[in-house]
């Protein structure tokens, strides 16, 4: 049985199919075709040394299914003797591969890259003989540059994914320093603001307890009421600003104030059909300031409501992961949060609830948790409901 196509050309066509492959499997995947198309081969299976030592199927053309499933412990001897025994296996494998009898006989080449050995192409024929020598060059031609590929490609692989690792944290310090920028900000204006009320509230006080007409005590009244709207939301803006780590924060049971959290939000769901539902496992001490915790938690919770306007239900759950992290996640069943927005979720005044909403919910609450060297996750799908996660490292 000859040869197909001249080697050279079978090499540089080769060549060209595996330096396009963009992944590390697309290499491997070529160099099984190839096995097939260009050896002559009935069946090919190429295997790959995993990190921790064992070897797994990477790509196969012309397998019995036992062979994909097989769990290769070993290369060498052992390896050829569970391929060549699964090959031969008279049932099933004769109905995959109705081309390649029970007596099978595999080769295997090595696949080495600077100076490792990771992984193995092996082939099978069905002919005793048919991998002669000039096959057996060709393959080990096929095995080299696919070795070749393969790496390229996974360097590539790896590159990208700490280049996507690089821009989030990018993003995640960028999102931080507009924080702070803002929090000056905030803490300037909500500063000023109440040296200009401070005086006028002592005024309409005033005015209010001792009105020169009842015209002027009932605009009094409502003056006072409209004041204290505007010093709570100054004092909410000088929370929100509040950057710095609170000194004195010592370990706590986190449990009460997630308790807090779920019976403040109690009501406000029931007011929307929404049944807010509490299941925490005990916790561990961190450390971490319990109103700021109970806040953070009820604003979740109030989104998780707001997400669901024809009702329904929202789970405050909590426990401790396996490295004694505290976790504690709000979910939901509403309409989840559309991929585009998600990057944005945590940015300041960010809200699509138009006039209703202030956009300062999630961003106040990412800047509590990195003060107490937390960290804040969101899963989410369209259709498929919300859970907001915290982690806070054990005291
Ligand atoms: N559970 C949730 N389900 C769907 N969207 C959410 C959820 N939580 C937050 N969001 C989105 O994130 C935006 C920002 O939330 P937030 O910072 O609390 O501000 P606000 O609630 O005032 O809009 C919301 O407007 C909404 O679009
Ligand atoms: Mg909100």
């Amino acid at each position: 049985m000859s040869l197909p196509g001249s080697p050279v050309g079978v090499l540089v066509r080769f060549a060209r199919v595996v330096s396009e492959a963009l992944e590390p499997e697309g290499a491997l995947r070529a160099l099984a075709d190839a096995a097939v198309a260009e050896l002559g081969a009935d069946a090919a299976g190429v295997f790959l040394v995993t990190d921790d030592g064992a070897v797994r199927l990477a790509a196969g053309r012309n397998l019995p299914p036992s062979v994909a499933e097989l769990e290769v412990e070993a290369l060498g001897p052992e390896l050829a003797a569970r391929v060549q025994g699964a090959l031969a296996e008279p049932t099933g494998a004769v109905d995959a591969l109705p081309h390649v009898l029970p007596h099978v006989l595999p080769h295997m080449l090595p696949m080495v890259s600077g100076g490792d050995l990771f992984g193995a192409l092996v082939l099978a024929f069905r002919e005793e003989g048919a991998f002669d020598a000039a096959r057996r060059e060709l393959a080990q031609g096929l095995v080299d540059l696919a070795a070749v590929a393969q790496r390229t490609a996974a360097q590539l692989h790896d590159l990208r994914r700490s280049n996507a690792e690089l821009r989030a944290a990018r993003e995640a310090l960028g999102r931080a320093e507009k924080l702070g920028a803002l929090g000056h900000m905030a803490a300037g204006i909500a500063h000023d603001m109440s040296n200009v009320l401070a005086p006028l509230v002592g005024d309409v006080e005033n005015l209010k307890a001792d009105p020169p007409t009842e015209r002027v005590g009932k605009a009094a009244a409502r003056m006072s009421r409209y004041l204290q709207v505007g010093t709570a939301m100054l004092d909410r803006l000088r929370r929100f600003a509040r950057q710095a780590p609170e000194a004195g924060h010592v370990a706590v049971d986190p449990a009460p104030a997630v308790r807090d959290a779920f019976e403040m939000c109690l009501r406000r769901g029931l007011e929307r059909q929404v049944e807010v539902r509490l299941d925490v496992a005990p916790l561990a001490p961190i450390v971490v300031s319990p109103s700021e915790l109970t806040s953070g938690l009820v604003n979740l919770i109030v989104n998780a409501i707001e997400a669901q306007p024809g009702g329904g239900v929202v789970d405050l759950r909590g426990g401790l992961d396996a490295g004694g992290r505290v976790w504690l996640e709000v979910r939901d069943d509403g309409p989840g949060i559309p991929e585009g927005q998600r990057a944005r979720l945590f940015e300041p005044f960010f809200t699509t609830k138009g006039e209703r909403g202030t956009g300062l919910g999630l961003a106040s609450v990412y800047a509590f948790v990195q003060r107490h060297r937390g960290t804040i996750g969101v899963a989410t799908a369209e259709g498929q409901g919300t859970t907001f996660r915290l982690e806070f490292p054990p005291a």
